[in-house]
C-alpha cells in the first residue's frame, strides 16, 4: 500500500491507536512527523520535535479546548478543567501552582522516603505468608494513595473512597473515554470535589500542623484564588498522584518479571533508579503531554495548523531510535534519564515528579527484598491507552 504523502499525514481512529500504539508509532515515525486522530487531535511522534514543542513559544498549555471539542458543556468536569493548574497558562497558572510548589519540592519529598518505605513494607508483609499478591489493587494502588493521604492529612479509612473516585475521574485524562462514560465521570468529579471541599473547610475551621492547613492559610492570606480554584488545585494533586503512580509501579514490576530480570536486579539493587527511568521510557504511565498551537508550525515539510490541540507523544518519542538505541528493548543498564520527558516540561513540569520517583524506587526495592522469586499468575502485563493517562490491568504475583 502506498503511504500518503509526507505533507498529508494519515488519519487514524482512537480505537486503532489504542489497539497497537507502539506498532503504529514505530511504523509512522520514520515517514511522518505527526499523525492525526479522527477527532482532529494531532499526535507529534519524533523525540526532537516533542522535546522542542513542550516549551515552544508557538504552543501553550491546552485549556478547555479538547473538552469543548468533545462536546462537554458546563458541569463538574468543565469546572475542574477550567480551574485546574494543569489546564491554565501564564499568570493564572503561576498563582494556582505557587501555593503547592514548596510542599512538593524535591527536598521536602525526600523527607517522606522513610514513610513510603515502611508503608510499602507493611503492605507486602501482610501478604507474604499467603504466597499471593494482587500487585495493582493490594500494593501499587495503596502506596501512592496512602502517601497522598498522609500529605493531605486525609484519614486512612477514607483512602478507598477517594482513590475509587479519583480513578473514575481520571478517565477524562485518558485517550479512550467516550460520551457514554461522561455521566459517570461527571458524577465522580462532583463527589471528589465535594469531598475535598469538606476537607478544606475543616482545615479552615480547625487548622493543624499539616500541608492542607498551610495551603488553606496561604491561599486565604493571598486572596488570589476563588473558592473553587482553591479546591480544584487539591483535586488536581489527588488526580495527578493516584492513577499515574499506580500504573508506573505495576508496569515496572511487570516488565522486570516478563524479561526475566528480577534476580539480576536483586543482585544489583544500585540499578533501581535506572529501572525506574527505563520502565517509564518503555511503557510510560502518561503517554503524552497536551498543548495547543497558537501559530502554524512546520515539521519536516508538514504543517500543523494554528489553534489545534496537539498531543506531544512522549510514548512515541521515548522509543525514537534517533535518540534511544534499540528502543524496543527493556534494558537494566540504559543510562538514567535525569530530565525524563515523561514528566512533561516548562512551567507545567510534573509537580509530583520527586514523589513519584521516591514511591517507585521504594516500592520496587521493598518488593525485591521481600519476594526472592515471584512469578506472574494468569494474565501478563496489560496496559491500555496511546496518550494521556494510561491504565493497567491487575497483575497477580505468586511465590512459594
Ligand atoms: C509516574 C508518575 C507520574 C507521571 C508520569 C506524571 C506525568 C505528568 C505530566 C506529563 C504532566 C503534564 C506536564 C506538562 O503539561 O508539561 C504532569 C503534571 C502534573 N502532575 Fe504528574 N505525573 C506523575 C505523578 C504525579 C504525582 C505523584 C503527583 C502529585 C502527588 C502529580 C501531580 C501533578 C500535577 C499537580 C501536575 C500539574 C502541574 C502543572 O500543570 O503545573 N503527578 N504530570
Amino acid at each position: 500500500m502506498a503511504l500518503p504523502s509526507r505533507t498529508t499525514p494519515p488519519v487514524l481512529s482512537c480505537a486503532a491507536l489504542d489497539a497497537t500504539p507502539h506498532q503504529i508509532f514505530r511504523e509512522m515515525r520514520p515517514h511522518f512527523p505527526f499523525i492525526e486522530r479522527d477527532d482532529g487531535v494531532i499526535l507529534v511522534l519524533r523525540a526532537r520535535d516533542v522535546e522542542r514543542l513542550i516549551t515552544d513559544q508557538r504552543t501553550r498549555q491546552i485549556e478547555t479546548e479538547l473538552l469543548r471539542s468533545k462536546g462537554v458543556g458546563p458541569g463538574p468536569v468543565m469546572d475542574l478543567v477550567s480551574n485546574s493548574l494543569l489546564f491554565s497558562n501564564g499568570e493564572t497558572h503561576r498563582r494556582r501552582r505557587q501555593p503547592l510548589s514548596r510542599a512538593f519540592a524535591f527536598r521536602m519529598m525526600e523527607g517522606l522516603r522513610p514513610t513510603v518505605r515502611s508503608l510499602a513494607e507493611a503492605l507486602v508483609d501482610e501478604k507474604r505468608d499467603s504466597g499471593l499478591l494482587h500487585l495493582r489493587d493490594d500494593f501499587a494502588s495503596l502506596v501512592p494513595a496512602i502517601t497522598l493521604a498522609a500529605i493531605l492529612g486525609i484519614p486512612r479509612t477514607d483512602v478507598p473512597v477517594f482513590t475509587a473516585l479519583s480513578y473514575r475521574v481520571s478517565k477524562i485524562l485518558t485517550s479512550s473515554w467516550t460520551r457514554d462514560d461522561l455521566p459517570d465521570i461527571e458524577q465522580a468529579t462532583q463527589d471528589l470535589t465535594l469531598y475535598i471541599e469538606a476537607l478544606i473547610e475543616d482545615r479552615r475551621r480547625h487548622p493543624r500542623p499539616d500541608f492542607l492547613s498551610d495551603y488553606v492559610e496561604t491561599v486565604d492570606r493571598a486572596g488570589a484564588m476563588t473558592a473553587l480554584e482553591a479546591i480544584m488545585q487539591i483535586v488536581s494533586v489527588v488526580l495527578g498522584g493516584s492513577d499515574t503512580t499506580r500504573a508506573a509501579i505495576v508496569v515496572m514490576a511487570g516488565l522486570l518479571l516478563e524479561h526475566g530480570l528480577w534476580q539480576e536486579l536483586r543482585r544489583q539493587p544500585a540499578l533501581i533508579g535506572a529501572v525506574v527511568s527505563e520502565s517509564l521510557r518503555c511503557e510510560p504511565a502518561v503517554g503524552s503531554v497536551p498543548r495547543l498551537t497558537i501559530e502554524e508550525i512546520e515539521l519536516d515539510g508538514a504543517v500543523v495548523p494554528a489553534g489545534r490541540p496537539v498531543l506531544l507523544s512522549t510514548m512515541s518519542a521515548l522509543r525514537d531510535p534517533e535518540v534511544f538505541p534499540n528502543p524496543d528493548r527493556f534494558e537494566l543498564t540504559r543510562p538514567t534519564l535525569r530530565w525524563h520527558p515523561v514528566f512533561g516540561g516548562g512551567e507545567h513540569r510534573c509537580l509530583g515528579e520527586a514523589l513519584a520517583k521516591i514511591e517507585m524506587e521504594e516500592a520496587l526495592s521493598v518488593l525485591l527484598a521481600a519476594l526472592p522469586d515471584p512469578r506472574i499468575d494468569g494474565q501478563g502485563l496489560t496496559i491500555h491507552g496511546h496518550a494521556g493517562v494510561r491504565k493497567v490491568e491487575e497483575l497477580t504475583l505468586r511465590w512459594h
